[in-house]
């Protein structure tokens, strides 16, 4: 049959063409099925739909492989620094030095946000969630830069979108924060380096001397890079398709704030962190929890277990693991939360339960604890993620508008009543 499956239905025999990947992962065309037979295909969540063909990321979860543009999601978080991987998310190349040079003082340049910026956020309440300052924020940037909001505008001006998108968000992120502590914001400082910079437009304050720790701006650099991409989950499914209706980058990058937002998602990391105080504010017993969390009537699930894709292992997990203990051990804390976790994961680890679904600690698991022991405080986890997702997004925008992707608009399978007579008020 070769690269062509066959489809038996209703006495027809329909033929689907089989689409192979660079690393030879195969897929069944079904895009001319309903014109053809009137079938459409179900699956709930997309959990084996693939939404586009793209050339950013590769990962396969039975093995636990994930490669950004080919380079070994290892090798990249021992050698390249966060700002390279943007270049080579979004611009599909490693850069040469002076490439990285351009880009990494274009960003430096464009970090300060328009003064009105401070009045919108002047108006959020200071109990307000930075994950929803950002996402309104960035959402905003569309007025401070009308032209952004015609993704068809030259190549030039839409890089500049782009530069300004990676510049700008540490300045948003971090006054989100300063909003959330009722705190003058800090402006950037062009001399910094990325992660310097944010950290101390975070920590810093107007009246105290601040120097950044080279082992926090190291350890932060390192985890962005390890959130950069993760190819069609749902945030970046997200920037997808808002984007897929020509709404601009700015648009579809607060979208997909939003949706990394929910706990089943980037939201997880703060979740693991409270669910893991909570264990120890209630003596430690972690079997409990993992009885809770196979107990089909008890909503509760292990926050940081099991994955969409990985079944076997999540690599960032494995890197994340050992900086963890790294960080902790640079900056000497002694973390309750750090032990807690390592025998949350020993004891789901050896559990039938979670052996049999595949449930292993993510990306999302161990990353709390190092934001905690960076002082970076729980709510601004999320945040964190963002940062480090957002080439990935820019990048996945930028392959969709390029390989002029149609507008997404899934199917349904239709199950409420048929068609019925409206019934007047009184006769109800
Ligand atoms: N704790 C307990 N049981 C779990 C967990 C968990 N964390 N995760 C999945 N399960 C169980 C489900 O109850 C289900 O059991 P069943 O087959 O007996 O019904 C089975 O494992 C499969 O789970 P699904 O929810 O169908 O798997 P799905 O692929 O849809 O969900 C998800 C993946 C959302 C990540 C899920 O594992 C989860 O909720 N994990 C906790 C939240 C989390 O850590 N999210 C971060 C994901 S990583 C990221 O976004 C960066």
């Amino acid at each position: 049959m070769g690269n062509k499956a066959e489809l038996h239905y209703d006495g027809e025999v329909y033929e689907l063409p089989v689409i192979t990947g660079t690393e030879n992962e195969n897929a069944l065309d079904i895009s001319k099925l309903r014109g053809q037979s009137g079938l459409i295909t179900l699956d709930r969540g997309f959990k084996n739909t693939g939404s586009c063909k793209s050339s950013i990321t590769f990962l396969n979860g039975e093995e636990g492989i994930l490669r950004y543009r080919g380079y070994s999601i290892e090798e990249l978080a021992e050698k390249s620094t966060f700002l390279e991987v943007a270049f080579l998310l979004i611009y599909s190349e490693l850069p040469t030095k002076e490439e990285l040079d351009n880009f990494v003082n274009e960003i430096s340049t464009h970090s300060l946000v328009h003064e009105d910026v401070k009045s919108i956020l002047d108006g959020f309440p200071s109990k307000s969630h930075p994950m929803g300052v950002l996402s309104s924020l960035v959402s905003s940037l569309t007025a401070f830069y009308p032209k952004s909001l015609d993704p068809n505008r030259s190549k030039e001006e839409i890089n500049g979108t782009i530069i300004r998108a990676i510049a700008k968000l540490p300045t948003l992120a971090a006054w989100s924060f300063k909003n959330r502590m009722r705190q003058p914001v800090i402006y950037p400082d062009n001399q910094l380096g990325y992660c310097e910079n944010f950290i101390r437009m975070m920590f810093s304050l107007p009246t105290v001397a601040y120097e950044v720790n080279p082992v926090i701006a190291d350890a932060l650099d390192k985890l962005l890079i390890l959130h950069a991409d993760h190819e069609q989950n749902c945030s970046t499914s997200t920037v997808r398709i808002v984007g897929s209706s020509h709404a601009s980058l700015y648009t579809s990058v607060s979208s997909g704030i939003a949706a990394l937002w929910g706990p089943l998602h980037g939201g997880a990391n703060q979740a693991v962190i409270e669910m893991l105080e909570e264990i120890k504010e209630d003596g430690g017993d972690i079997d409990k929890y993992v009885a809770k969390a196979k107990d089909k009537s008890d909503p509760f699930r292990l926050m940081g277990f099991g994955h969409r894709v990985y079944k076997n292992f999540d690599p960032r997990a494995t890197i994340i693991k050992k900086a963890a203990d790294d960080v902790l051990d640079e900056l000497g804390i002694n973390d309750p939360v750090l032990d807690i976790a390592k025998k949350l994961e020993k004891v789901a680890l050896n559990d039938t339960y979670f052996k049999e679904r595949g449930l292993y600690p993510n990306v999302d698991f161990y990353s709390g604890i190092i934001y905690r022991a960076l002082g970076i405080p729980t709510d601004m986890f999320t945040v964190m993620f963002a940062l480090g997702r957002l080439p990935g997004w820019i990048a996945q925008w930028k392959e969709m508008r390029e390989n002029h992707e149609p507008i997404g608009r899934p199917r349904q399978v239709y199950t409420g009543s048929s068609a019925r007579q409206y019934v007047s008020i009184e006769n109800r």
